[in-house]
């Protein structure tokens, strides 16, 4: 037998080596478009009936045939042939062994170029809408994670060394305002992916009378793709997808990072439920927050599909180009990795809990009020700058006595500076920090309040 089911093609003789057909499948990972493959040939044979190409009992034929095929596949009863090379002609041979003629007819003024084109723009679209509903979810864990937590303190960080005293709830709705900027990038892409790539054909578009309209208002699209040689030939939306997955996962690796290091016995900040920690086959005492260190892994992943996804891309001569099948191998792997990223950083915070009285018994260490006591000597009239060079040297005479800023006696204090009076005790120790934080935004309880009621009212209209 000649290639299965394509007795059509005559340009090439034999039989395709098995070598070859082996090296240029995608239907192994390709398949996963099937629905939308499906319904985009629904779509372009109704175009075709509208455009008295195909007859109406044509049209039928060839829709309630792809709908069954459909069915098949779903049911897991369709059986694929890698001789096939990827699902547009998979389906097609199957349309074709099961209604003949009207089979034939579907592809007309059609290329598989713009068919994949379309297929992978649906399968995104969708599926942008499945990473943003879980990037809601993950938001409204940490909202709710951060409300018990209003008052509770925490130290912040600048390279890594303690800075100035945080409420935990500013802490954790700094990760929400990052996610709603994923949740906005990946609307922003596919807006702009939104376009009908059929009626391109191969690369120049169709002599027949072709309806691109129609197709598209079809399939949902917000227009088509003015170009046929650009419809074909770009994978942009691609490499934007897959770089707003990589920055959702740089996200989620921050998060994951800070939570490895809180998890540490060094540090005592929070405990992950043992449900979501792993053991070690060695030692008995451990207790590893693996799926974070997973998570942190990932993001490279995310990071290496990009960096394919772009080198693919690069100096490719204009039109399609076998090269762009491997869009969806990259496309796939970033998708599911990022996803599952998202629905397990939701498990671990729903699962994880801070040692609040941990935190607030150690925050006496590394000065956490200098910078507050610095303002405090602005409010005195004192200039930024020597409030900042006294408050220094005052930080250094309690390093040489163990002491805390608070401890000084007001001599101590007004031996450095006079502005200094009895009152400055009101304005050390974190929890008077936290307290004074006044400008907008600020990581204190009274902001905290005011982002979690605003995000609260925001994620649930969402
Ligand atoms: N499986 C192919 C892809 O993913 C379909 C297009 C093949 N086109 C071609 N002219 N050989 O891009």
């Amino acid at each position: 037998m000649l290639h299965k089911d394509r007795s059509w093609e005559k340009r090439l003789s034999g039989e395709p080596d098995p070598l070859m057909i082996d090296f240029v499948e995608s239907l192994s990972y390709d398949r996963r478009l099937y629905q939308h493959d499906i319904r985009g040939s629904i779509a372009h044979a109704s175009m075709l009936v509208q455009q008295k190409i195909i007859t109406p009992s044509e049209y039928e034929a060839i829709a309630s045939g792809l709908r069954e095929i459909g069915k098949e596949i779903e049911a897991e009863t369709f059986v694929f042939d890698k001789k096939d090379e990827d699902i547009h002609m998979a389906i097609e041979s199957a349309l074709i062994a099961k209604i003949g003629t009207p089979g034939e007819k579907l592809h007309t003024g059609r290329s598989r170029n713009d068919q994949v084109a379309t297929d992978i723009r649906l399968w995104m679209r969708a599926q942008i809408l499945t990473l943003q509903s879980k990037i809601l979810l993950l938001q409204k864990a940490l909202v709710q994670m951060a409300e018990p937590h209003v008052d509770h303190l925490m130290p912040s960080y600048t390279h890594f060394q303690r800075a100035q005293p945080i409420v935990i709830a500013a802490y954790l709705l700094s990760f929400v305002e990052q996610l709603e900027r994923d949740h906005a990038r990946l609307g922003d892409c596919s807006a702009r992916l939104n376009r009908s790539p059929l009626g391109s054909g191969a690369v120049a578009g169709s002599t027949l009378p072709l309806n691109r309209r129609i197709t598209a208002q079809a399939l949902d699209f917000q227009g088509i793709c003015d170009n046929s040689i650009d419809a074909v030939s770009d994978r942009d939306f691609c490499a934007e997808f897959i770089f707003c997955c990589s920055l959702l996962g740089a996200h989620l690796s921050r998060l994951a990072e800070d939570w490895i290091i809180y998890a540490s016995t060094e540090f005592s900040f929070l405990a992950i439920d043992d449900r979501f920690c792993t053991s070690s086959s060695m030692m008995p005492q451990k207790r590893n927050p693996d799926v974070l260190e997973l998570v942190r892994g990932k993001t490279g992943t995310l990071y290496g599909s990009l960096m394919a996804m772009l080198t693919l891309l690069k100096a490719q001569p204009s039109g399609y180009n076998r090269d762009l099948q491997e869009d969806k191998i990259h496309v796939f792997a970033a998708s599911d990795t990022v996803e599952a990223c998202l629905t397990i950083t939701e498990a671990v915070v729903q699962n994880t809990t801070f040692n609040t009285e941990h935190i607030a018994a150690n925050m006496d260490r590394g000065y956490l009020d200098a910078t507050a006591l610095a303002e405090y000597l602005v409010r005195r009239g004192v200039p930024f700058r020597s409030a900042h060079g006294i408050v220094g040297s005052l930080v250094a005479l309690c390093e040489q006595n163990d002491q805390r800023l608070l401890d000084l006696t007001l001599e101590q204090f007004q031996a450095c500076s006079e502005a200094i009076e009895e009152d400055v005790y009101q304005s050390l120790g974190p929890d008077k920090v936290v307290q004074g934080y006044e400008s907008e935004g600020a990581a204190g309880p009274r902001q905290a309040r005011a982002q979690i009621e605003g995000w609260k009212k925001r994620l649930a209209e969402r």
